[in-house]
């Protein structure tokens, strides 16, 4: 039978991308997010074997609907992807609480509810796959108006790697994967809460599809996290080897770009 695979965050974006790319390798596929008529106008570019489930991920009894839904249509779940998320324009001392708690709420509590919603299952099986879809800015905050969306993701990195080392000894066919883009050419600017003020960052841009192509490798070859872009491991190097020279260097950049 098909592989089964669960993808929060479907209804446009890499989620999308990667759920047409996935269609067209046979995969099963349970469609999740918000916005219903673009989650449908997805699932009627990927063909057959598509379940649409309405989720707001920010819901536990939403995120766990999602996995029965998925089960009663197709019987299994063989991967599931944590890919919804948010992004924000706000810098740290003009966040709002009730931001701070957003940004926790659909980048890292939302994550969290999938893995206890789905690992007992797999847990059940002997058998699965989570990924977690992440972000550079998790590892390196180099976007500072990303504020607490990188520090949401920076949790989401810790709880990942966690719950992977947990897993390991007794479960060594359910893999817990982490995959960190940088920027990528999706709409997650403007749909970022309070957009993107004074561009990306200083990073390079993707399009969308090698982010899929990472993602597919990382499903058919699990690993316990990727860049999705090559260049993004050296700036992580760079940076934990010297923060201070690191952060010397990037705010001497910065200030020549708008210059
Ligand atoms: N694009 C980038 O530059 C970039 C860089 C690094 C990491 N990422 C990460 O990649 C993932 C996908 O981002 P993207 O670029 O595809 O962004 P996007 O185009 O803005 O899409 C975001 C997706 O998340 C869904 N979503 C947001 N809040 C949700 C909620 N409460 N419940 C359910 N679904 C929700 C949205 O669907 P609805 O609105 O319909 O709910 C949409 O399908 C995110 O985790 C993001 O942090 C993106």
């Amino acid at each position: 039978m098909a592989r089964v695979i669960v993808i929060t965050g479907a209804s446009e974006g890499i989620g999308a991308a990667l759920a047409k790319r996935l269609a067209l390798m046979g995969d099963a596929l349970v469609l999740a997010a918000r916005k219903v008529e673009k989650l449908h106008h997805v699932a009627s570019e990927c063909g057959e074997n598509i379940l649409v489930v309405p989720t707001d991920v920010t819901q536990r009894a939403e995120v766990e609907r999602l996995r029965d839904a998925a089960l009663e249509r197709f019987g299994k779940i063989d991967v599931w992807v944590n890919n919804a998320g948010r992004g924000i324009g706000i810098r740290v001392l003009d966040l709002t609480e009730e931001q701070l708690d957003e940004m926790l709420a659909v980048n890292l509590k939302s994550a969290w509810y999938g893995m206890k919603t789905i690992i007992p299952y797999f847990q059940s099986r002997g058998q699965g796959h989570l990924i977690n879809v992440s972000s550079v800015l998790g590892r390196v905050p180099t976007a500072t108006f990303r504020s607490a969306y990188s520090a949401s993701k920076a949790a989401l990195n810790s709880l990942t790697a966690n719950l992977r080392m947990d897993l390991r000894a007794d479960y060594p066919n359910i893999h817990v994967s982490l995959v960190m883009p940088g920027p990528v050419a999706t709409d997650f600017h403007l749909n970022a809460l309070g957009g993107t003020p004074g561009g990306r960052g200083g990073q390079q841009i993707q399009t969308v599809e090698p982010v899929v192509d990472a993602i597919v490798s990382v499903i058919e070859h699990p690993v316990p996290e990727v860049y999705t872009n090559p260049a993004s491991a050296q700036l992580v190097q760079n940076y934990f080897r010297d923060v201070a020279a690191f952060e010397d260097a990037w705010f001497e950049r910065m200030k020549n770009q708008s210059r």
